[in-house]
C-alpha cells in the first residue's frame, strides 16, 4: 500500500471544517485591518532563500527540498529550485518584481498556504505544514519603519488568537538590533564564546563560528548555564533601536496586549532586525511556538530591491489547530444537514432531487437518500449522519404536494405543504 510520505499528512473531514473556520476568521480579521491576500508560487529559485533566510541557518543548510530543474529546451536554462520553506522571501521577491513600492503606499499583504521543511517529524512538526502569515512593507516615506507598525502587527495577532478562541498564549518580545549595533554585539558574543564553546554541544561549537546568534537558541540543558552568562543583546542596542523598541512596548501596553520581554529570543532566520517575537501556547508540548515573526528592514535591499522596511509574522496553522483542540474546536465543526430526504419507491428519485434543489436554494442543507432504500434504512442513514428530520417523498406525498416529516428524536410525524417547507427549516 502506498502511504502519505513521512512528515506529510492528509487533513480529513471533520477536521477540515475546523481548518476552514480558522482561515475564515483570519480573513475576516485581516479585512478589518485592510490586509489583502497575496499568492506566490510554492517553489522559487533556491538563491532566493539562501540570500534571505540565510546560508548558515538550519533551514537553508539542511532542511530545504531542493532539486536541479534541467532545461527541457535550448531556450531554457537549468536552475536550482526549492519548495518554499517560508513565505516572507517570496512576498518580498514579488514586492520587488512588481514594483509594489512605487505607489508610495504601505503594502499590507497576507497569505495562507503550505510550506516545506525537511525537519525530523514529531508532534507539531511536519515536512509539509501550513502557515497563515502577513507582511507590512513599503517605502520609509509610507511609515514602514515606524514602531506603530510593529505594535499594530502584534495587536492583529492578539485579536486573531482571541477571536479564534485560543486562550493562554504568551507573547515573547525582543529587539535583535540593526546593522548599526549587531556587529558590536556579534563581536562580543564571539569573544565570549571563544572561551567556552569547547564545553558546549557540537551544534553550538559549529554555530559559534558560523552564526553565533543561534547559540542563544540552543535547547541542550547542559549548555544553559553557559548561555545564561553570555552577553545580552539588550545591552548593545543603539539609541535609535532602544527608542524604537520602547515605543513598540508603550503602544502594546496602551492597547492592553500583554507581552514578556526575552532578550534571548533569536529567530531561526537571518533577515530579522529590531523587533522579533514568538507566541507560545501551553497545549503544544516541545514545539510550543504557535507563530513567529519580526522586522526585516534590510531584506528588500539584500534581494536587489529598493529600501523597503517591513515587519510580519507567520502562524503555524497545524499548531494553531492543535492549540484550539484543547479549547473550543467542537463549535467549528460543520453542523449536520437540516433534513434528510427519503425518496420512497420507484420513480421517486426525480421528485426527491427536485425538492432537494428547492430547499437548498432556500439555504437549507439537505442530504438526499435513494428510492431503493426501505424506510428503515433511510432512518438509519439519517441517524448515522446526525440528522434529526427525515422528509418522506412517496407517491401519495407527491400527489398531495405535502410531505411527511419524521422527527427521529421525538418519534413524531407531521405533514407539511411544499410551500411551507423553507419556513419550517429556516434558521
Ligand atoms: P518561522 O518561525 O520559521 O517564521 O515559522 C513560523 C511558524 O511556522 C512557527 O512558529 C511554527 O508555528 C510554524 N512552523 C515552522 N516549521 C514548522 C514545521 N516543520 N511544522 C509545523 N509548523 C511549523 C517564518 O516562517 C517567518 N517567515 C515568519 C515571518 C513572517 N517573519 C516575518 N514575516
Amino acid at each position: 500500500m502506498i502511504k502519505a510520505v513521512r512528515g506529510t499528512r492528509d487533513i480529513l473531514p471533520p477536521d477540515t471544517d475546523v481548518w476552514n473556520r480558522v482561515e475564515s476568521i483570519c480573513r475576516e480579521v485581516f479585512a478589518l485591518y485592510s490586509f489583502h491576500e497575496i499568492r506566490t508560487p510554492i517553489f522559487e529559485e533556491t538563491q532566493l532563500f539562501a540570500r534571505s533566510v540565510g546560508e548558515d541557518t538550519d533551514i537553508v543548510s539542511k532542511e530545504m527540498f531542493t532539486w536541479d530543474d534541467r532545461a527541457r529546451a535550448q531556450s531554457e536554462k537549468s536552475q536550482s529550485l526549492t519548495l518554499r520553506p517560508e513565505n516572507t522571501a517570496g512576498v518580498v521577491r514579488a514586492y520587488i518584481e512588481h514594483k509594489l513600492g512605487e505607489t508610495g503606499k504601505l503594502r499590507k499583504l497576507y497569505y495562507i498556504g503550505p510550506q516545506f521543511r525537511r525537519e525530523r517529524p514529531q508532534k507539531g512538526r511536519y515536512r509539509q505544514f501550513y502557515q497563515i502569515g502577513a507582511e507590512v512593507i513599503g517605502p520609509p516615506s509610507a511609515g514602514s519603519e515606524s514602531p506603530a507598525r510593529d505594535a499594530e502587527v502584534l495587536e492583529v495577532l492578539a485579536t486573531l488568537l482571541d477571536r479564534a478562541g485560543i486562550k493562554g498564549w504568551t507573547l515573547y518580545l525582543n529587539s535583535v538590533g540593526c546593522a548599526n549595533d549587531r556587529p558590536r554585539y556579534l563581536a562580543a558574543l564571539r569573544e565570549a564564546l571563544a572561551g567556552v564553546k569547547d564545553k558546549m554541544c557540537p551544534d553550538c561549537q559549529r554555530r559559534a563560528d558560523t552564526n553565533p546568534l543561534r547559540v542563544l537558541d540552543c535547547k541542550v540543558p547542559e549548555d544553559q548555564p553557559i548561555i545564561a552568562k553570555l552577553p545580552r543583546i539588550s545591552e548593545y542596542l543603539d539609541e535609535d533601536c532602544r527608542k524604537h523598541f520602547a515605543e513598540v512596548q508603550s503602544i502594546l501596553t496602551a492597547c492592553g496586549v500583554p507581552f514578556t520581554l526575552n532578550d534571548r529570543l533569536v529567530r531561526g532566520l537571518d533577515y530579522y532586525t529590531r523587533t522579533a517575537f514568538e507566541f507560545t501556547h501551553g497545549n503544544l508540548g516541545a514545539q510550543n511556538a504557535i507563530l513567529g515573526g519580526g522586522r526585516y528592514d534590510g531584506l528588500s535591499e539584500a534581494l536587489g530591491g529598493p529600501k523597503a522596511p517591513g515587519i510580519g509574522f507567520a502562524i503555524g496553522e497545524d499548531r494553531f489547530i492543535m492549540a484550539l483542540a484543547g479549547e473550543n474546536a467542537e463549535q467549528y465543526k460543520a453542523r449536520s444537514a437540516d433534513v434528510y430526504i427519503a425518496p420512497m419507491g420507484t420513480g421517486m428519485n426525480v421528485h426527491g432531487a427536485r425538492l432537494a434543489r428547492e430547499l437548498r436554494n432556500s439555504g437549507i442543507t439537505v442530504e438526499l437518500g435513494d428510492e431503493s432504500f426501505r424506510l428503515k434504512k433511510s432512518f438509519e442513514s439519517a441517524e448515522k449522519l446526525g440528522i434529526t428530520h427525515v422528509l418522506i417523498v412517496g407517491e401519495n406525498e407527491v400527489k398531495a404536494d405535502a410531505f411527511a416529516l419524521k422527527n427521529l428524536q421525538s418519534g413524531g410525524q407531521v405533514t407539511i405543504a411544499r410551500t411551507d417547507l423553507p419556513r419550517h427549516f429556516a434558521h
